[in-house]
């Protein structure tokens, strides 16, 4: 295995086994894992292939619900840096069903270096980490998906410069994204607004412990017109889980005023880029105009999770 000297000397060995929310680690680790992962964006887009810290490793993933970025992502992103990645759907695995989670993590680990896991519940997350002897990599819980929030600082780095001191808004449900993004914000210093219907906030605790850490100025609103003033991000998700429809046709109504449209984006500045963990209901959440508009820096966002997540499994592998 060759590898650039840059690449090499960026991450040393993790002390946490598993990837499973942002603020289980501290700024410095963050930001190396960041680092590393545009040096690794830089060697592949160059085209150059001989970089090969995974060969010889394999990697289960487990996707209990549909996925396409996310898996696409991982298998290509390991692929790419000499791995081997397992596919494991719902018609695989009966994780936490007809077989107990702590027996997958177990069995997986005697095959596999490396785990990634999409689950419904958290505590699916948790019990595969308890019970992996290998790295777990949470791909999305009902609580958070730091894989994506990573790939989307990777993102604002790339377009501004820098994430501390940037104004980052929410426009939609407190759902897991803005989860992660506060989580996010218990680490690195930045301005994070949520701005959500009433009775769509994010989890309290959540918010508290974001409030707490004291290092990033955070605000849970009901008014997205006043709180997408001066952003440097205007950042959207789905209202409902896709194929939802019962329940995507109740939010319409409830969100109907929070979706991101040209005069949204108006108010928020000429500086303001849109962000979207997509997939995006162009119409709904956001118009097509937003997604299509110069400053939307959706394709990007969504490229780089490839690149974050390899600089996540380098350094939980110490490779
Ligand atoms: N953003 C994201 O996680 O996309 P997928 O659901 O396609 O994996």
């Amino acid at each position: 295995t060759s590898s650039p000297s840059s690449v090499a000397n960026v991450t040393a060995k993790s002390e946490l086994k598993d990837f499973l929310h942002i603020s289980d680690f501290d700024k410095a680790t963050i930001l190396k894992m960041l680092d590393r992962a545009a040096e690794i964006k830089a060697l592949l887009k160059s085209g150059d292939r001989s970089f090969q810290p995974f060969k010889g490793k394999t990697m289960a993933m487990i996707f209990a619900k549909p996925s396409m970025r996310t898996r696409v992502s991982f298998e290509t992103g390991f692929f790419l840096l000499g791995g081997h990645a397992i596919y494991l759907g719902p018609n695989d695995i009966q994780m936490g069903k007809r077989e107990e989670t702590r027996d997958v993590a177990r069995v997986l680990s005697r095959y596999n270096d490396i785990i990634m896991a999409r689950v419904f519940a958290h505590q699916d997350i948790l019990d595969l980490a308890k019970y992996a002897t290998v790295p777990v990599v949470n791909g999305l819980t009902d609580y958070n998906h730091p894989c994506q929030i990573m790939a989307d600082v990777l993102t604002i780095i790339e377009h501004i410069g820098r994430i501390e001191g940037t104004k980052v808004v929410y426009v939609g449900d407190g759902n897991n994204i803005v989860h992660s993004w506060l989580l996010m914000a218990a680490v690195i210093p930045f301005h994070f607004v949520c701005a959500c219907p009433k009775g769509f906030e994010p989890d309290k605790k959540t918010v508290e412990k974001a409030q707490q850490a004291g290092i990033s100025k955070i605000e849970i609103t009901n008014d997205p017109k006043e709180a997408v003033k001066g952003a440097d991000v205007v950042y959207s998700d789905v209202w409902a889980s896709m194929g939802q429809k019962e329940e995507a046709d109740s939010r319409r109504k409830i969100f109907r005023g929070f979706q991101v449209d040209e005069n949204l984006m108006k108010i928020a500045g000429p500086k303001a880029y849109f962000m979207h963990c997509l997939p995006a209901e162009r119409g709904v959440e956001v118009t097509d105009g937003v997604v299509e508009a110069p400053n939307s820096i959706v394709f990007p966002q969504a490229e780089n999770r490839m690149h974050a997540q390899n600089a996540v499994m380098l350094h939980l592998l110490g490779v």
